[in-house]
């Protein structure tokens, strides 16, 4: 299986805010932006392995900015990293504004998503090399997260997780 470069899977969606998207104060409700990074992070998944892709875990969102009605939104979505099956996806959030047109970081996700066969059946992607500096950043501190991710959810013992020893000195 040839590697591929992040770029290969980048998933890029805009839309606007519509009034029955939003929460009481008028911003996007937290779900619906869940929803948006769900998809365009499934599509890098996809492009990225050319297979059947299911949601493994949401590894961390950060909703840092709140995004109004009637905002113009961007959700990008692009592999970090690939392990045998799983694939890392880091979903970053923009808001554009409507008169200068600048982009501003609002929100970001982190998503792990499995290749599957037509049973269900984890199988190999293929080896991610990333390409820039924040590429090569975000490849080397996941296989840290994958290791919490693990822990958190009952997979892994955190005797096992070598890059979190590593990180608290152990
Ligand atoms: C995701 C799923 C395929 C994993 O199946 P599994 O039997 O645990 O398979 P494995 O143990 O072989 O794990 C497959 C890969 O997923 C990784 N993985 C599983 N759970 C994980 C988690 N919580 N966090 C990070 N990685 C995880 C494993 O480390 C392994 O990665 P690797 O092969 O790259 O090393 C299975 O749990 C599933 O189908 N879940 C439902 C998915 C779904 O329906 N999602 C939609 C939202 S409801």
């Amino acid at each position: 299986m040839q590697a591929k470069t992040p770029k290969e899977s980048l998933t890029t969606m805009t839309d606007m805010v519509l009034p029955g998207e939003t929460n009481p104060l008028n911003n996007l409700f937290g779900g619906e932006l869940l929803a948006r990074m769900d998809r365009a992070s499934s599509i890098a998944a996809r492009r990225h392995s050319r297979r059947i892709v299911v949601t493994a875990s949401v590894n961390h969102v950060a909703f840092n900015k709140s995004v109004p009605l009637g905002s113009v939104v961007t959700v990008e979505a692009k592999i970090s990293r690939a392990f045998r099956t799983s694939m890392e996806i880091y979903v970053d959030v923009w808001m554009e504004d409507r008169e200068s047109g600048m982009r501003t970081r609002a929100n970001e996700g982190i998503y792990t998503f499995v290749a599957v066969d037509e049973t269900g059946t984890p199988v190999a992607v293929p080896e991610l090399i990333p390409e820039t500096a924040e590429e090569i950043a975000r490849f080397e501190a996941a296989l840290r997260r994958k290791q919490l991710s693990l822990i958190l959810s009952g997979k892994m013992d955190p005797s096992e997780a070598t890059e979190l020893k590593k990180l608290f000195g152990c």
